[in-house]
Parts: C-alpha cells; structure tokens; sequence
C-alpha cells in the first residue's frame, strides 16, 4: 500500500472482530509513533499498549457522538494504545501526529483503529499503570475491521448515517476546502 493511498483509504473503525492484535502489529505502532516528528525534537510522548482490561477500558470511552448508535460490546476494540505526554512538555500536536502514524501503520497490517479524545481521563489514569507526571492524551482503539466506512462528498460534516448497515463519512469536496492561487 503506498502513502497516499493508506492515508485517503483508512477509515475510523469502531466495530471490531473478535481477533486479538498480534504483538508484533502493536510493536510495529509504537515504533511508528516513538519515531513520529515532534517539536524541537523534544520525544515528549510515551505509549502503553493495552490488551487487559478491555471491557473496562472501553466503558469510559465514547463512540462516534455525531452517530444515532451504540456500539455493542461484543465488537468492542481488542487493543488500544495509549499515547502519553509529559505534563508542561512538548507539544500536545505530538500527540495527534503520532496517532496517525499509529493508526495509519495499522491500516497497513489490515487492522483497523480510531483516535478517541472523548475518553473519561480520571477513570482511565486509575485503571492504567503509567508515570503520574505524563497525562492521557488520546486512547488508539484497534481491531480487525468488522465495518467498510464509505466516505461521501458533502458540505454537511455532521451527516453521518448508516446506509445498508454500511457508515456513510461525510468529507467536504475537494473544491470547497482547497484555495488556489
Ligand atoms: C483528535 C480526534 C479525536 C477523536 N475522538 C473520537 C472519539 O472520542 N470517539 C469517536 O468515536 N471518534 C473519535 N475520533 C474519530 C473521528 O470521529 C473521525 O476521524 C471522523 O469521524 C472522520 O472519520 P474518518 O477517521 O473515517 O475519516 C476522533 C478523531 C480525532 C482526530
């Protein structure tokens, strides 16, 4: 899969099989994420892979707001990674940068994954065993894939719906977010 297909390509997955993600996928995500751009070169990230605790992980996360739907705990994430960033240090875009590299490094196994920022951080930082000066920023859910988003063009971002039990992902036309000059 080249770049640029794996970044128009991967979709948020938010429904799982029920497959664990093998060690080595997990390895490989932390990997690209520990080697991701950050400011100044500062690394202020850490990441704890997580395949415990998954039922209780995934009570204090929060699916897909904009959607009328609630995902069913049998097609819950079978891994997350958290991705953790040293209080007053570097930059929270390190965060997001190195979510992508993870979630695109996964789309590239054929596992599938979605950045949750909706995630309950004071349970969480109790379940988790990290150092107490590093905060959650985003939890990476992942799994084998049991849903094909399908992007279409539209202008309204919030009009996501389920077409056939298929997600329909609204993505703004090409024309209306690029200005030339
Ligand atoms: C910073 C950030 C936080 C997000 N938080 C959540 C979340 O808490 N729950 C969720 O279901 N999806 C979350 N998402 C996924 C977005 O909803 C998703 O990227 C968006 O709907 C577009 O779909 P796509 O990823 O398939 O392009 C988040 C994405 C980003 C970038």
């Amino acid at each position: 899969m080249d770049t640029y297909n794996a970044i128009i390509g991967r979709r948020s997955i938010r429904r799982f099989e029920d497959i664990s993600v093998p060690s080595d996928v997990l390895e490989k995500c932390v990997n690209a994420g520990r080697l991701s751009p950050s400011a100044a070169n500062k690394q202020p990230l850490k990441f704890i892979s997580i395949t415990r605790k998954l039922k209780e992980v995934f009570r204090y996360t929060n699916w897909a707001g904009y959607l009328d739907w609630e995902p069913d705990e049998s097609e819950m994430p079978r891994a997350y990674i958290g991705i953790l960033k040293k209080e007053g240090y570097g930059w929270d875009i390190d965060a997001g940068i190195a979510a992508q590299s993870i979630c695109l490094t996964a789309w590239n196994e054929g596992v599938g994954s979605c950045i949750l920022g909706s995630i309950d951080r004071e349970k969480l930082q109790e379940i988790l065993p990290f150092p107490s000066d590093f905060k959650l920023i985003y939890l990476v859910a992942l799994g084998f894939p049991a849903e094909n988003p399908e992007v279409v063009e539209s202008e309204n971002v919030v009009e996501y719906h389920h077409e056939d039990d298929v997600l329909k992902v609204p993505k703004r036309p090409l024309d209306k977010v690029w200005i030339k000059w």
